[in-house]
């Protein structure tokens, strides 16, 4: 389980107790938890295509404490907003985009994994930037189910954490996301970005070299409002994906086509499915190339792809924006730039860029 640092948990188990008074003499009984944000270094809306990906946790994140009540009562305070929230848990919770309609929609999905999630109290504190493509909503599902899954149950795996996150982002917020923010936030290695193979769920740490930093621009620009824009893409593909599987059922999965046969769709599919499924094939193939000029530190090809990239999520899955279009600009003239691109679902959030 991923457990706050020792010294972040005095701090919070004290912060806890103010905020709930009654707690005091009773610090055994709390959960003290964290979840990171994440990064994506390359391998953009290929997750819910069974490609790869290839994130970083970061060193922002959500923390929470929990004490386990009798009943189904949950009072929830923001220690970084002093906001408070109260609810029972229950059959569906009307879903909302208030951050404790995550932790009552994650609760819920935990619930429908069989986990016998009961009330508690909980305090929260994130330093995560909302809206910001940093997967805050991600760190807030994958903090409550490693809090929730802990006091009463056997330990949940990592994975499995992310997949009851993912369903309660999928089935109960109604972004129909991928596994990749989750998987980041659940399985973050210090140091290395991770190599996710979205369809077999293997994965392995890759170490970034050392005379590399990684960058995160925000934009300023918040993709608050592309919930629909992204089930759109998606949408997108499965389309492409129905098309070639009327010609070969095997096809269950955008990438189980190439280039080659996503040419012979032409005439069944529309010109703008075609560009969307032509940058998931190619962004594929370009996680692959990234992760072995990494292990060569081979600076030029990693520029190149993040470049190639970049141009691909603009004018073929018309996901980025004019703020982002011109930070990357901007970022890969200035000394030191290896490479630069948007990261994340799109439609504004930050850049990720890798600097000497
Ligand atoms: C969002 C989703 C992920 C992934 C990215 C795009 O962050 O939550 O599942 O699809 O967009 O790569």
């Amino acid at each position: 389980m991923s457990t706050a640092q020792e010294a972040g948990r005095e701090a919070l188990v004290e912060r806890f107790i103010e905020a709930f008074p009654d707690a005091a003499g009773h610090e055994d009984e709390l959960v003290v938890t964290r979840a990171p944000g994440r990064v994506n270094l390359i391998g953009e809306h290929t997750d819910y295509n069974g490609g790869f990906v290839l994130p970083f946790a970061i060193d922002m994140d959500v923390r929470l404490v929990v004490r386990p009540r009798d009943g189904s009562g949950v009072r929830i305070t923001r220690a970084d907003t002093g906001e408070s929230a109260a609810f029972e848990l229950g059959p569906f919770p009307a879903p909302g985009s208030a951050w404790h309609d995550y932790i009552a929609g994650t609760a819920w999905a935990l619930r429908q994994h069989d986990q016998p999630v009961g009330g508690f109290d909980g305090l929260l504190l994130s330093t995560l930037p909302i809206g910001s493509g940093l997967s805050s909503s991600a760190a807030l599902e994958v903090v409550t189910a490693w809090a929730l899954s802990a006091p009463r149950g056997p330990s949940v795996p990592p994975l499995e954490i992310a997949r009851i996150a993912q369903f309660a982002e999928n089935e109960h917020v109604g972004v129909m996301c991928g596994l990749m923010d989750q998987f980041a936030s659940a399985c973050g290695v210090a140091g290395h970005a991770l190599l996710f193979d979205c369809r077999s769920t293997e994965w392995q740490a890759v170490p970034l070299p050392r005379d590399l930093s990684l960058v995160v621009i925000h934009s300023g620009v918040s993709h608050g409002h592309a919930d629909n824009a992204y089930n759109d893409r998606r949408a997108a593909c499965e389309r492409v994906v129905a098309a070639a599987a009327a010609a070969d059922p095997s096809v269950t999965l955008l990438l189980d086509i190439d280039m080659e046969r996503l040419h012979a769709c032409r005439g069944r599919i529309s010109a703008s499915d075609h560009d969307r499924a032509h940058h998931v094939i190619t962004e594929n193939e370009r996680v692959l190339d990234a992760v072995e000029a990494l292990r060569a530190d081979d600076h030029a090809s990693l520029g190149e792809l993040m470049a190639e990239s970049q141009a691909s999520m603009r004018d073929l899955y018309d996901i980025t924006c004019p703020e982002i279009d011109e930070l990357v600009a901007l970022t890969i003239e200035a000394p030191g730039v290896v490479g630069s691109r948007m990261t994340g679902g799109g439609f504004g959030g930050c850049t990720v860029s890798l600097v000497q």
